[in-house]
């Protein structure tokens, strides 16, 4: 990480976001592969590093779409949000994502917090009252934002089409056609009301001097926004005229703030509550800025919403001028499946829940991260090169070489001659002594796929060397020589078994789990050092546990059957 503090003796605090999911439908694997996976894989390492890191989140609750699912329902939006925030959680955890927090915008803490962050940026001119013309139904006396008004599509003349975008043509209608409200289906009339906006144009000078100065941030991703600032901010009306959201806390009328006024302020909310709960902190605000102002701050995200956090997300913070800038935001792109752009509708899709109830998370996991890299660029998941990629590179490389070198130090116990070393056992020992610097600046450099790569070609090293050396038939062998080269080649394996066992906890940490077991270490794999990866952990003498294969090959059946399922509608 490029951190100046990092310099300090201290133990440094990193606080790790992801993107909020909408409390409204499943986790697929779009979510994951841009966003939870790759947050997870960087607060599991830098926790093993020994950083003080915390992976926060929480659902995000509110908005319009989600009320009127709600109302569809026949449930309260209270109710609606909770199932999926709950839903939700536990699919994160069947996962493996170690979230230390999972909370939800519509907590107690996350509204209180966001209304005194609007009166705090109301009291310094940041936000100013507008009048805005708005469709209004005299029937149910309502304002009706834009998903509750229906009518004719200008472009193809589609009927029943919401007023900002055509599901037949996909365009976003300027005026519709005909509206009608969408609850009694009758006329709507036009009629002025104040709204609330948020003054981002002036912002624009310290937004660049931000992106400018800042390092840390991918630069084609600072190329566009910078791109969006030159041609000119639009100030940006926070203002819905709904029951769902956060209260507007000078303004009795029902009109409540737009959801990504109030999503991403969750990030800081939930992460003070975090810091209470663990008692970092007391309910005194200035020491809760301190928990945050001091810590390293990284927001992942999917592309779709770099406007949201390169500048919406950091205007507001400027503003209130007490809660710091990310330090990093991760920013990558969308995974396609099976060449194809994902779609709930068109059944061209795969949620996290049905993926893990056909396959060990670790496999998705694995695949995700080998394919994911730091870019904005599209990423595919392809069944075929899922089953092959961890059937040979999973199964094969690493779990082949655990399994054959830890069935040895079980039959033949772990012992060595460190005089009798040839250049193999040198030279393999080099290997552990470099892998957790190697793995773990890709890591911090957020070149998480690369990482893994490496750790593959380290397995892979350690295959050809243990081919090599034929430990399972010198060790039954008369000569001296050849007993001495059998046990220091399984002394040496078994220790690059351990050091895979850290290395892959980021990334497998199920998989990585039940290597530790197998080699009967102390404690859990989760409580480990990074750095010790690079160290001879096992000791002469260790008797490693039962030994059992990690992992069960894919079948092209298990496939196949996967692949029929794309684009059909199961009833
Ligand atoms: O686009 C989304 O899915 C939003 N729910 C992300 C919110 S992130 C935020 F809180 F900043
Ligand atoms: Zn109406």
């Amino acid at each position: 990480m490029n951190n100046s503090s990092n310099n300090s003796n201290e133990r440094k605090r990193v606080i790790v976001t992801s993107a909020l999911p909408y409390a409204n439908g499943e986790i697929h694997l779009g979510h994951v592969a841009s966003t939870y996976l790759p947050a997870d894989i960087m607060t599991r390492y830098l926790r093993l590093k020994g950083y003080e890191a915390y992976h926060v989140c929480a659902s995000d609750d509110f908005g319009t779409p989600i009320l009127i699912k709600a109302e569809q329902e026949g449930k309260s939006p209270e109710e609606y949000v909770k199932h999926w925030h709950d839903r939700d959680e536990q699919d994160f955890r069947a996962f493996g994502i170690s979230f230390d927090i999972f909370h939800s915008t519509s907590s107690k803490e996350n509204v209180e917090f966001v209304q005194r962050f609007f009166l705090s940026l109301y009291s310094k001119g940041y936000i100013y009252e507008r009048e805005v013309v708005q469709y209004y139904c005299p029937y149910d006396k309502k304002f009706l934002p834009d998903r509750y008004v229906i009518g004719r599509c200008p472009y193809c003349n589609a009927d029943n089409q919401y007023s900002d975008s055509c599901e037949n043509c996909g365009r976003v209608p300027e005026q519709i056609l005909e509206p009608k409200c969408a609850i009694c289906k009758r006329e709507p009339v036009k009629r002025a009301s104040i709204h609330y906006f948020f003054r981002l144009s002036a912002f624009a000078d310290r937004l660049k001097e931000w992106l400018n100065t800042n390092g840390n941030l991918q630069q084609d991703v600072k190329n566009y926004v910078l791109r969006w600032i030159e041609q000119g901010l639009q100030d940006w009306d926070i203002t819905r005229d709904i029951t769902w959201g956060v209260r507007i806390p000078i303004d009795g009328e029902g009109k409540v703030l737009y959801g990504w006024f109030d999503n991403h302020l969750c990030y800081i909310s939930t992460a003070l509550l975090l810091a209470r709960m663990n008692g970092l902190v007391d309910d005194d605000n200035d020491n809760a800025r301190e928990f945050w102002n001091s810590s390293i701050i990284y927001h992942f995200i999917g592309k779709d919403i770099v406007y949201h956090h390169y500048l919406f997300l950091p205007a507001m913070r400027l503003g209130d001028g007490n809660y710091k800038l990310p330090d990093y935001i991760p920013t990558r792109g969308h995974l396609m499946l099976q060449g194809q752009k994902i779609s709930k509708s068109r059944n061209w899709y795969i949620s996290l829940r049905e993926f893990i109830n056909a396959f060990n998370p670790d496999y998705l996991r694995f695949y995700l991260a080998l394919i994911t890299p730091y870019s904005q660029e599209d990423l595919n998941f392809d069944w075929d090169e899922f089953a092959s990629r961890v059937n040979t590179e999973l199964i094969d490389n690493i779990g082949n070489f655990i399994n054959r070198a830890l069935n040895l130090a079980k039959r033949y116990g772990v012992s060595t001659i460190p005089t009798q070393y040839d250049d193999g056992d040198r030279e393999s020992i080099n290997a552990i002594k470099h892998i957790a610097q190697d793995v773990g600046s890709l890591i911090e450099r957020n070149e998480i796929d690369k990482g893994l790569r490496r750790i593959v070609a380290f397995a892979s090293y350690f295959n050809q060397y243990f081919q090599n050396k034929e430990p399972w038939a010198k060790v039954k062998s008369q000569s001296k020589d050849d007993k001495a080269s059998a046990h220091n080649c399984i002394y040496i394996s078994v220790n690059a078994v351990a050091s895979l066992a850290v290395l892959l906890e980021p990334y497998i940490p199920f998989s990585a789990e039940r290597i530790w077991e197998q080699l009967k270490m102390q404690g859990s794999i989760h409580e480990q050092r990074w750095d010790d990866a690079s160290r001879l952990m096992v000791r002469e003498g260790h008797i490693v546990g039962d030994v059992k294969p990690l992992f069960k090959k894919i079948s092209r059946e298990e496939i196949e059957a996967q692949k029929s399922r794309l684009g059909k509608h199961i009833a």
